[in-house]
């Protein structure tokens, strides 16, 4: 990646990483590299539906504005995650009824209602998150179900309510599935064709040490080629994914780890620099990865920063 010893100084493009607010308050050292390793912040889960709208008629905006505001204390550009998702919906949104126009009032005032508080201070949007499942069907969710139409007039509500924002599709695992992908680029072209304001992909990029590089420069190409801009919007490379328990970190897997890492910065790096909007990893040190949390894999290592928020050596 270069010589110079800060991240964000050794690419041409804005870099990022999901962040958590309380980690941003308890943990100095996640602070740290907060603040000088990256220029770009994504809320890992605090602009998502369940958080900021937990109630019908209550929006909650707290824990998102900390991290606009930390983001906004050190210049750096603030990227908005998710307006429109199959997860983490409130259970009020869950148990919801009503004909597609009360649906369309109740999404279009969530998405207009939150785009509008951060207007301004959020550079760009996932308006829609994973709606494509692996094998290029559209996800049966309570969107599709009740709103047939629902990507397109949730980036038209996303736009009206903030003209300069720039409004992304995101997903994951295009690379070697290749119907999903296809389904991705099928409607980007529907939606290019029917004017419907759709400025950028994001691909999510959890990938891992076996995923083949030439599926990974398939993919980078062919979203390249919409000419919409193009964020690797969740970024960690596994090393454990079959989350074996007598895995070791050892230098075999660092060095795999590292070659995958360079690839993806490398096949970056040959979008034309008007499309590229940036590389956001999801989140800092490997004890704050998700696959830990959520996915309980305890022994995997698939972040920037060791579990000392030592910068690995790629
Ligand atoms: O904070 C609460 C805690 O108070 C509670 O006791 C505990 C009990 O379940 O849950 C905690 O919240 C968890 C939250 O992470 C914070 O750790 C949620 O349960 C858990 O569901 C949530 O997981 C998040 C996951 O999305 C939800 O699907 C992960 O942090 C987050 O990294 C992950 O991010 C997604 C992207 O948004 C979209 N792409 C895939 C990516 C990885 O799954």
């Amino acid at each position: 990646l270069g010589q110079s010893p800060l991240l964000k100084d050794q690419v041409s493009f804005p870099i990022g990483a999901s962040m958590n607010p309380r980690l941003l308050v308890e943990n100095e050292a996640y602070l740290k590299l907060a603040s000088s390793e990256f220029n770009s912040v994504t809320a890992e889960n605090h602009m998502k539906m369940m958080l900021v709208h937990p109630e019908a008629n209550r929006f909650d905006f707290s824990k998102g504005d900390e991290i606009v505001r930390f983001a906004q204390g050190q210049q750096k550009r603030m990227h908005g995650h998710t307006l429109v998702w199959h997860n983490q919906v409130p259970k009020w949104m869950q148990d919801f009824t009503g004909d597609e126009k009360a649906w369309e009032d109740m999404l279009k005032n969530h998405i207009q209602t939150v785009v509008k508080h951060y207007k301004g201070q959020v550079a760009g949007w996932d308006v829609v998150n994973e709606s494509f499942l692996d094998y290029g069907s559209l996800r049966p969710t309570i969107w599709s179900k009740n709103i047939p139409d629902y990507i397109a007039k949730s980036f038209q509500w996303a736009n009206e309510a903030d003209p300069n924002a720039t409004l992304f599709y995101n997903d994951y695992g295009q690379d070697g599935k290749p119907k999903k992908m296809q389904a991705i680029l099928d409607m980007v072209r529907d939606l290019q064709a029917r004017h419907i304001p759709i400025h950028g992909l994001g691909l999510q990029m959890h990938i891992n040490i076996n995923a083949k590089n030439e599926d990974i420069q398939g993919v980078i190409e062919q979203s390249t080629a919409t000419g919409l801009a193009i964020h690797f919007s969740e970024l960690d490379v596994a090393v454990n994914p079959k989350n074996d328990s007598t895995f070791v970190y050892d230098d075999a897997a660092k060095s795999a780890q590292s070659e995958k890492l360079k690839l993806v910065f490398q096949a970056y790096r040959a979008i034309p620099k008007k499309q590229q909007y940036g590389i956001t990893f999801w989140n800092i040190g490997d004890r704050d990865s998700w696959l830990r949390g959520y996915f309980k894999r305890p022994k995997e290592y698939p972040l920037l920063f060791d579990d000392q928020y030592n910068r690995k050596a790629i």
